[in-house]
C-alpha cells in the first residue's frame, strides 16, 4: 500500500490523475472503473481536460462504473449515472471503445448486474479503479461485513449510508438496496486508487490502513492488494 499525502484536495485530484494517466499509457486499450459521489470530482474534471487536450487518449479504452443506487436511474440528481453523464461523459470530447453504466433504475436488476458482471469478465480485469471511501470503510457499495469473494452484487445499505444518503438526494427517495462492484473484481484491477479528503474522512482511513484487515472495514482489505495508493488530502491523513 502507498500512501500520497497530499497539500489540499486540488493536488490529490492531480496525483489520482497522474497514476490514471500512466496506466492508460502503458494500457491504452484497457478497462477503467471510477466511482460516484463528491470525492471523485476533481480528478474526473482533470481526466476530462487531459483527454480533450490530448494528454490522455481513450478511444481504445474501456470505462466501467463503480455502482449505483438501485432504483435510481439517469435522470435522477445525485444517481452516480447522472453524477457521471454531467462530470464526465457530457464534457468529453471523445469516447471510450466501450463503456458500461450501472442503471440503478432497470426493469430486471438482477439482469442488469449480471451484464455489468460480464461486461468486466469481457474487458477486465479493471486496470485502473479508482475508488472513493465511505465513513464505514466501504468502497463502491461493499457495505459492512462484504463477503470479499463477490463479484459484482446486489446488497442492502448499511445504516451508515443511509444517514449520509441525504447529501446526494432528497431522501423521498426511499433506498434500501445499492449495486457494486465486488471486492473479488476489484482485487484484482491492476491499480487501485482510493482517494479521500477532508476531516471526517481521517478516522474511516486510520482504520483501513492501520487496522486490522476485516470485513466490518470493507477498505481493509486493499492492505493485501500489491499495487494500491491511498490519496489523501493532509486532512483525511490526520489520525495517521
Ligand atoms: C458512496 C458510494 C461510493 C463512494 C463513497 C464515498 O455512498 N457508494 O462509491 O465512493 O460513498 O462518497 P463521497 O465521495 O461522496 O464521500
Amino acid at each position: 500500500m502507498k500512501v500520497i499525502v497530499c497539500k489540499d484536495y486540488e493536488e490529490m485530484s492531480w496525483q489520482a490523475l497522474e497514476i490514471i494517466k500512466q496506466e492508460l499509457l502503458k494500457r491504452p486499450d484497457s478497462l477503467v472503473s471510477f466511482p460516484g459521489g463528491d470525492t471523485p470530482l476533481g480528478t474526473i474534471k482533470k481526466f476530462v481536460s487531459a483527454v480533450n487536450c490530448g494528454d490522455i487518449k481513450i478511444d481504445r479504452a474501456k470505462f466501467v462504473s463503480l455502482d449505483e443506487w438501485v432504483g435510481l436511474g439517469k435522470e435522477v440528481y445525485g444517481s452516480c449515472q447522472y453524477f457521471l453523464n454531467e462530470s464526465l461523459f457530457k464534457p468529453l470530447k471523445y469516447s471510450f471503445a466501450e463503456t458500461f453504466i450501472i442503471n440503478g433504475a432497470a426493469d430486471d436488476i438482477e439482469q442488469e448486474r449480471e451484464a455489468h458482471e460480464k461486461f468486466v469478465e469481457k474487458y477486465g480485469p479493471i486496470a485502473v479503479s479508482l475508488l472513493g471511501i465511505g465513513l464505514n470503510g466501504h468502497i463502491g457499495f461493499n457495505e459492512d461485513g462484504v463477503d470479499f469473494s463477490l463479484n459484482t452484487h446486489i446488497t442492502p445499505l448499511s445504516e451508515k449510508t443511509k444517514e449520509v444518503m441525504g447529501k446526494y438526494f432528497n431522501t423521498e427517495h426511499k433506498l434500501t438496496h445499492g449495486i457494486t462492484l465486488g471486492i473479488n473484481q476489484i482485487m484484482e484491477a491492476n491499480v487501485v486508487i482510493v482517494i479521500a479528503n477532508g476531516s471526517h474522512k481521517a478516522q474511516i482511513v486510520r482504520e483501513a490502513l492501520q487496522g486490522e484487515v476485516t470485513n466490518r472495514v470493507p477498505a481493509s482489505i486493499l492492505q493485501n492488494h500489491p499495487n494500491c495508493y491511498f490519496v489523501l488530502d493532509q486532512t483525511a491523513a490526520s489520525n495517521l
